[in-house]
């Protein structure tokens, strides 16, 4: 079998038989083999027009829950079922233009991983959202990526619409919460290459749409669960939890010693800076980086901490007192100069401190290409 399409429905009676036509219409003419997974939890009768099609047609298969609801572990219940070499996921409303087909096919058979119409590529668009629901997007689209590092290169990193090789999931063990399965893949799945091609993601002819507040939920908790989930990524919140720590560690202090030992401001915020700089390196040292550098001590890693962290700190007092200078109170100046220094703290730390871990986080560099819909006509046309 050469490609599955693995398709989530939930209550898309009208949009069955129009979606099977133009998939045949848009695989047929390949002359591969492939067939069609629906994945329903319908409480309609969305399923007995399933059934009737796939008694019909042997390239549909249907699979009903009855007690399970969920569009990603639908689509993870397809991956189990599906037998193709290349496995295609998309909505079954017709936003995802099944025309593409093709193109994802070529894509992966020149030996791409994973490909992905995006609707952020140029000549893209998700014109079938309302203003809402794009901000809403755009704002999980953004937290994930600076959450996860395997999204931050992908641009329509929430799409539900991507093919991908049967290796790239093959032995994962996939459990994602809620809706986008595409980010699961993406931080769980093993790849090298991912291309996006620029797609129009239209609005709906039939039914509507099953977003809900309960699955931004969703989202976010997987997101938390994916974060736990990788080293890499866990390190860079686990750094910024322990860099809040110090932030009331050192306003704390700097309060203390400014409104209650009237010391200068400069001596204050120092001081004050010093005891967070202790903090942050106890907890980083005993959790951030706790099982990686334990066994390869290096003896420089305090010294080299201290450094950095001394900088760090002379950043912070010098922010705090440019914005004095502009009338900012002191302890507000001293929180953005806090803001400055953690960013260079953690960028120096995970490229000095901690590089050697570093270093193999960038072993798993992943090639991201894209193409306009410009290029795809193009290519359509010189027959590339
Ligand atoms: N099996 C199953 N179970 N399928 C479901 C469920 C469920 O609980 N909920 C929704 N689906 C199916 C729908 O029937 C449809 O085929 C597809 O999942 C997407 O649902 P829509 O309700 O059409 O989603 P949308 O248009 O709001 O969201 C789209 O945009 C997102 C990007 O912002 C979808 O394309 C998402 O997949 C996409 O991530
Ligand atoms: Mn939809």
């Amino acid at each position: 079998m050469d490609v599955s399409v693995v398709i989530p429905t939930y209550n898309e009676r009208d949009n069955i038989h129009p979606l099977v036509e133009r998939i045949h219409q848009a695989l047929a003419p390949l002359g591969i083999s492939y067939e069609i997974w629906f994945v329903d939890d319908s409480s309609d009768d969305t399923v007995a027009v399933l059934r009737d099609l796939e008694a019909r047609d042997p390239a549909v298969h249907v699979f009903h829950r009855d007690h399970e609801r969920g569009l990603a572990s639908a689509v993870v219940r397809g991956f189990e079922k599906a037998q193709g070499r290349y496995l295609v996921v998309m909505d079954a409303d017709l936003q995802h233009p099944p025309e593409l087909l093709p193109a994802i096919y070529e894509r992966l058979e020149s030996g791409i991983d994973v490909v992905i119409p995006s609707r952020f590529v140029e000549g893209g668009s998700d014109g079938g959202l309302g203003p809402l629901r794009k901000l809403i997007s755009w704002t999980a689209r953004v937290i994930g990526q600076l959450a996860l590092h395997r999204l931050r290169k992908i641009s329509d990193c929430t799409s539900g619409f991507f093919g991908l090789r049967r290796e790239v999931i093959e032995g994962v063990e996939l459990n994602p919460i809620g809706w986008k399965i595409l980010i699961e893949v993406l931080v769980k799945g093993r790849y090298r290459s991912v291309h996006e091609i620029a797609y129009e993601f239209v609005a709906r002819d039939f039914g509507e749409s099953k977003m809900s507040l309960k699955e931004q939920w969703n989202y976010f908790r997987h997101l938390v669960r994916l974060v736990s989930q990788s080293p890499p990524d866990r390190r860079f919140f686990l750094f910024c939890l322990i860099g809040l720590s110090g932030v009331v560690v050192n306003e704390a202090v700097l309060s203390l010693l400014w409104y209650g030992f009237h010391l200068r401001d400069t001596v204050a915020s120092v001081a004050a800076s010093f005891v967070a700089m202790l903090n942050n390196y106890f907890w980083n040292d005993r959790v951030t980086w706790k099982s990686e550098s334990s066994g390869r001590g290096w003896g420089w890693k305090l010294p080299v901490f201290v450094g950095i962290s001394v900088v760090g700190i002379a950043i912070t007092t010098l922010v705090m007192r440019g914005c004095e200078g502009f009338g900012v109170p002191v302890p507000a100046g001293q929180a953005i100069g806090i803001l400055v220094s953690t960013a260079w703290s953690y960028w120096m730390n995970s490229r000095v401190t901690w590089r050697n871990i570093e270093r193999e986080a960038r072993g798993d560099a992943i090639v991201v290409t894209r193409e306009s819909v410009r290029d795809s006509l193009m290519r359509a046309k010189t027959g590339a």
